[in-house]
């Protein structure tokens, strides 16, 4: 870990935002836990997620609920208690396993994701590497199989997984959303909620975890509509993107417009450019300025994928996949349909009844009838077996039974029917976010030093709390004033108050989980009914009467109002 990354982690543990869990057991690596500020951070962040990509669409995205434990055939079906697997490759000294291809990619400086295990050994083998703790020998590369098991109820014959993402619940209840929600598509299913995945060295905080929160839409389409996503709803927006072809090159990423994805055929279905926009918003709202979507070359994608980009955020150095987005086409529902044996598909209707030519076969009773029983039988028999098209190949071939041409007893008739559409398998388009990820990729970026002091600049949207109330002084009357304006402040903001220690510790304290305005009750208060508003990113006040003070916050929460213009600058820096 880089030193930003100790010094987040130490704020965070200091200020109650996250720390490993179980501390007082010693911890298990890859678990933490939120604290009352990392978890206010996180609801809004989902909150802020929920609205991009639901509230904004809600004429096609619902939300659903589905449970953590899941029947292991759900997860055969959907390739995972196969496929879902990391390298993994163990010291013959030490007995410590390791990631294999983090392992390779860390002593060879190349990319090693997506290689097979004999590859991976190979390349162990030939630069003759070792045991990174101990310089062991390394052992053969074999997979390993990230799903934790469980068991469902007592018997052990049932044996249930913790999901590793919560798209499958979004699958295998697919066809009821479908018919709850006006039966057509476009129609993406939401879903936030935890999964379990057993990473096997989850060594960098909260970017990898072993139990997480995730945040991802299915978004279901018919892939022969040719609707239009709603482009107008991310006007403007530009994406780089590092193409899997310029990747190989070596390139580095371009810029597009978003539909300029589609026409230059770089996504596979315009609802990936249209979602990767939506993500593309959301990842600027947490303030995250600096990212692009690389597109994972076909060895790299995971095995349900057509095409994937990841978003990657470049902070603090680092960078970082915050999200991915699969073109996941109709792999899921497929392998559902024929697991379960129920038909998954949806109807598409012609524009226009397309006129078809139906064949059918007709029996010539009265010659069939005249025919012994063993005969009719036999013959019966064989024709229910056969298609039209086949009968009537059997009559042009002149194909007999018993020695009897099959052309005595049926002729082939032809008719029109009218045909209003057809069944199809939807494909889907997935974009999927790590909450603890993207919480904690939030923190690193807004995290700031100045004057030996930590400041968390997080965007007013994320912040835990809106607004700090002070008294300047640990005294009263100011403390009774303070508590008066705090009780009014927090019928409409999030509000915190603090009215122990200097006022440069309490400063210091809300600068550290980010709250973008302290309000401060001071002497002169008590004479004219004024405050001070506090800006945390320039340590610069103004000062408001109490009657303006709601409407001043207001403007700056919401209208993104500078501070001088809502009310009169108090000179000096307010530390
Ligand atoms: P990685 O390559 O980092 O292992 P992935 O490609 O397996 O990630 P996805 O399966 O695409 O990740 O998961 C979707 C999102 O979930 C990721 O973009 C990331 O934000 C988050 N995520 C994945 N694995 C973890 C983890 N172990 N801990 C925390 N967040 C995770
Ligand atoms: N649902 C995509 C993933 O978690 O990999």
């Amino acid at each position: 870990m880089t030193n930003v990354h100790e010094k987040v982690v130490e704020l965070a543990k200091r200020r109650g935002i996250f720390w490993p869990s179980y501390e007082i057991y010693g911890g298990v690596a890859g678990l933490y836990d939120l604290g009352p500020i990392g978890l206010r951070i996180k609801n809004k962040i989902v909150r802020l997620w929920r609205k991009f990509f639901i509230e904004d669409n809600d004429d096609m995205v619902v939300e659903i609920e589905t449970p953590l434990v899941t029947p292991s055939r759900v997860l055969e079906a959907s390739g995972h208690v196969e496929n879902f697997t990391d390298p993994i490759v163990e010291c013959k000294k030490c007995g410590r396993v390791f990631r294999a291809d983090h392992l390779v990619e860390e002593a060879l400086k190349i990319n090693a994701e997506g290689l097979k295990p004999e590859d991976l050994t190979r390349l162990i083998r030939e630069h003759d590497l070792k045991c990174p703790v101990d310089g062991g020998e390394l052992g053969e590369v074999r997979l390993f199989n990230l799903l934790f098991r469980t068991q469902i109820g007592p018997y052990s014959s049932s044996v249930g997984y913790l999901r590793p993402e919560t798209a499958q619940g979004m699958f295998t209840s697919f066809k009821r959303v479908y018919e709850t929600f006006r039966q057509r598509l476009p129609l993406g299913i939401a879903q936030v909620g935890r999964v379990a995945r057993n990473e096997i060295s989850p060594r960098q905080g909260l970017i990898r975890m072993r139990e997480f929160s995730i945040m991802e839409v299915e978004f279901f389409i018919d892939p022969e509509s040719g609707e239009s996503p709603p482009f107008e709803r991310v006007k403007g927006e530009r994406l780089k993107v590092l193409t899997a072809s310029e990747k190989e090159k070596g390139g580095s990423p371009s810029e597009f417009d978003v539909e300029e994805l589609v026409t230059e055929r770089i996504v596979v279905n315009p609802w990936m450019a249209y979602w990767m926009a939506v993500a593309s918003r959301f990842v600027k709202a947490l303030g995250i300025k600096d990212f692009y979507f690389e597109e994972k070359l076909p060895h790299e994608r995971a095995h349900y994928s057509r095409q994937t980009f990841d978003q990657i955020v470049l902070v603090k150095g680092e960078k970082v996949e915050i999200s991915g987005h699969a073109y996941r086409g109709d792999y899921d529902l497929n392998r559902h349909s024929s697991f379960s044996g129920e038909d998954l598909s949806v109807f598409r209707k012609y524009e226009q009844p397309k006129v078809v030519k139906r064949k059918s076969v007709v029996v010539n009773k009265e010659a069939l009838n005249k025919e012994g029983k063993d005969f009719v039988k036999e013959f019966m028999s064989r024709l229910t077996k056969m298609s039209p098209e086949e009968v009537e190949e059997a009559l042009r071939r002149g194909e007999t039974i018993d020695g009897r041409p099959i052309a005595n007893y049926v002729t082939i008739a032809e008719r029109e029917e009218k045909v209003h559409g057809e069944k199809f398998i939807p494909h889907v388009v997935e974009p999927s976010f790590g909450v603890e990820r993207s919480l904690y990729l939030a923190i690193l970026n807004a995290y700031s030093e100045r004057k030996d002091r930590t400041l968390l600049l997080l965007p007013k949207e994320i912040a835990p709390y809106q607004v700090a109330v002070f008294p300047l002084l640990e005294r009263e009357p100011l403390i009774s004033k303070a508590k008066a304006i705090y009780e009014r402040l927090r019928t409409e903001f999030e509000t915190i108050y603090d009215d122990s220690g200097s006022i440069g510790r309490r400063y210091a304290r809300v600068d550290e989980i980010g709250v973008p305005y302290s309000v401060t009750v001071d002497p002169q208060s008590l004479e004219d009914n004024t405050v001070t508003i506090r800006d945390r990113d320039t340590w610069n006040q103004v000062r408001v009467k109490e009657e303006d003070l709601i409407t001043a916050l207001r403007k700056l929460l919401y209208d993104n109002a500078r501070l001088e213009s809502v009310g009169i600058p108090v000179s000096g820096t307010h530390e």
